[in-house]
């Protein structure tokens, strides 16, 4: 029965769930790479846990990003948003088309889901605004199933923004 001044609403989205990499595209398959790349040179010595981002760019080119921690802990920053700093400070007109992002260590029990911090979601959620073209998400996990997300929008409702 409804109830006058009240409404129930609800948010559904959709995204792709891949058993394996094989039917991912070659350029798809290269930025997993790119992240794996970036995982193994982060510097995670004080959680052990180590993630790899990479982007690709509307003007070709991918860049890495991987943790960076530091000795006061709330000083080091995410991979993620390494990556989407690194692309904002040097190509900052050019579009993120998508973000891969990969982890390796203790820190995320085995089944755990991988998925970008909310800090993280927020920035991307402010690159997608600002470029105002969707940012794809390819999130790789320990078991090796790949979750694509098509826009950050996805991953962070209600998020802050103008
Ligand atoms: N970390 C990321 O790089 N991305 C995330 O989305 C979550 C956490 C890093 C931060 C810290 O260096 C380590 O993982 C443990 O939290």
């Amino acid at each position: 029965m409804p109830v006058e001044g009240f409404m129930q609403k609800s948010f559904h989205f959709d995204y792709e769930l891949h058993s394996t990499w094989e039917n991912l595209a070659e350029s798809d398959l290269q930025l997993v790479e790119l992240a794996y790349e970036a995982m193994d040179l982060a510097y995670a010595p004080y959680s052990q846990f180590k993630v790899g981002a990479a982007v690709r760019l509307s003007n070709g080119l991918t860049l890495k990003g991987n943790n960076q921690e530091n000795i006061a802990y709330p000083s080091g920053l995410c991979a993620e948003r390494v990556a989407l700093f690194y692309a904002g400070a040097t190509y900052p007109e050019d579009a993120i088309l998508k973000i891969c992002i990969v982890a390796e260590g203790d820190l995320m029990p085995e089944g755990a889901l991988l998925s970008p911090c909310g800090s993280c979601r927020q920035v991307l959620l402010e690159s997608e605004a600002r470029q105002n073209n969707p940012i794809e998400v390819l999130l790789v996990q320990r078991s090796g199933e790949i979750l694509v997300l098509d826009t950050v929008q996805n991953l962070l409702p209600f998020g802050f923004s103008k």
